[in-house]
């Protein structure tokens, strides 16, 4: 199975941060270099590192290159903190990014008693840690998702949670890849994804390189696709999910949940654990991120395709209540409701 490069790579000699630039795809597959906060920064702002596992690698990586630079006559954890919270503020919705960054500053200070470089390779290999981590994490959740599922399924898919999104397999995508390796088939049906078009240039990029049968279709056409008996499951990636089960995910999702519930098809929202914040009680608690106009306006096109300084909103993420939701997918198991309940039993279990 042909598949995108390694969407993550560090040149720990050279402190360099390689990643696959999200933004080229479909048409140039091309590794860019960060070595600065302010690369760093832009990098995750205009998403050429994107999806919420993908974030949290780059970001502890991009600390451990940052950590290095910090001369030995500055006080290293107060530095490192402030590379902390800067990392973090670049995207609120989700929280795998200050998860990352969270356990680097928690290594960091664990740590701060050793000298800088057995300092510095802790943080290496915390950095290490959440990547091969997140491979491991997206294989267990592939395992979960390809149970719910039956040979020759359509599935609906929005927005990109693939290897590009996490490390490997991807979360939404990985029960998919998994099964394609295993000779199974799917239909896949990929929402284009209005504004940033993940569902067309990064999914049906994926899953064309993987050969499996990928449709495209625009997000207003998801509908028609369920009242046809295409589809026979929903798959979406998360961003955050509250403890009452309540998940959010790239904007129009919701809509894709609400559409299941009346066509009575199972949708199915999968990710590693990393990517619950039990400390949010609610969807109504999580920061939804709201992006440039423009991208709605005139990203995409030769010409403006609205009139100039007309008002645009755009929110990134929405949240799909937990009721929509039939299973949280997650690579220590199956979640279902109460979420309340299954979520909570997630972390009292050791591992
Ligand atoms: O704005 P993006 O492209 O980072 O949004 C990504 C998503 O919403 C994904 O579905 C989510 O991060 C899950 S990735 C496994």
């Amino acid at each position: 199975m042909d598949t995108v490069q390694p969407n993550i790579r560090l040149d720990k000699e050279a402190g360099e941060l390689f990643i696959i630039d999200q933004t080229l795809l479909p048409n140039e597959e091309r590794e860019i270099a960060c070595r600065t906060e302010a690369e760093m920064l832009e990098a995750i702002r205009s998403l050429r590192i994107r999806g919420a596992p993908a974030i949290g690698i780059f970001a502890a990586y991009g600390l451990y290159i940052l950590a290095r630079s910090i001369p030995e006559t500055e006080d290293f954890l107060p530095c490192l903190r402030q590379y902390g919270d800067s990392l973090k503020s670049a995207r609120p919705t989700a929280v795998n990014l200050a998860w990352a960054v969270d356990l680097m500053l928690k290594t960091a200070v664990a740590r701060a008693g050793e000298g800088r470089a057995a300092l510095l390779e802790a943080l290496y290999e915390q950095a290490a840690f959440i990547h091969r981590d997140d491979i491991a994490k997206c294989a267990a959740i592939s395992e979960y998702g390809l149970s719910l599922i039956r040979d020759g399924d359509g599935i609906l898919t929005h927005c990109n949670a693939g290897p590009l999104a996490t490390s490997r397999y991807g979360t939404a995508l990985g029960p998919i890849l998994l099964g394609t390796e295993r000779g199974m088939s799917f239909h896949v049906y990929a929402d284009e994804t209005r504004p940033l078009l993940q569902g067309a240039r990064l999914t049906s990029y994926e899953l064309c390189k993987a050969g499996v049968d990928v449709t495209l279709i625009c997000d207003n056409m998801a509908s028609m696709a369920m009242k046809n008996g295409w589809i026979q499951a929903c798959f979406v990636g998360c961003d955050r999910v509250a403890a009452n089960g309540d998940a959010a995910n790239k904007i129009g999702t919701s809509g894709v949940a609400v559409l299941a519930k009346y066509y009575g098809i199972p949708f199915y929202v999968l990710g590693p654990t990393s990517t619950v914040d039990m400390a949010c009680p609610s969807g109504g608690e999580i920061p939804i991120e709201l992006r440039d106009p423009t991208e709605i306006r005139s990203l995409w096109y030769k010409k403006p395709m609205a009139p100039e300084g007309v008002k645009c909103w755009n929110p990134a993420f929405d949240v799909t209540d937990h009721s929509l939701i039939t299973a949280i997918v997650t690579e220590k198991g199956i979640c279902r409701p109460p979420y309340t309940e299954s979520l909570a039993a997630l972390f009292r279990r050791e591992g």
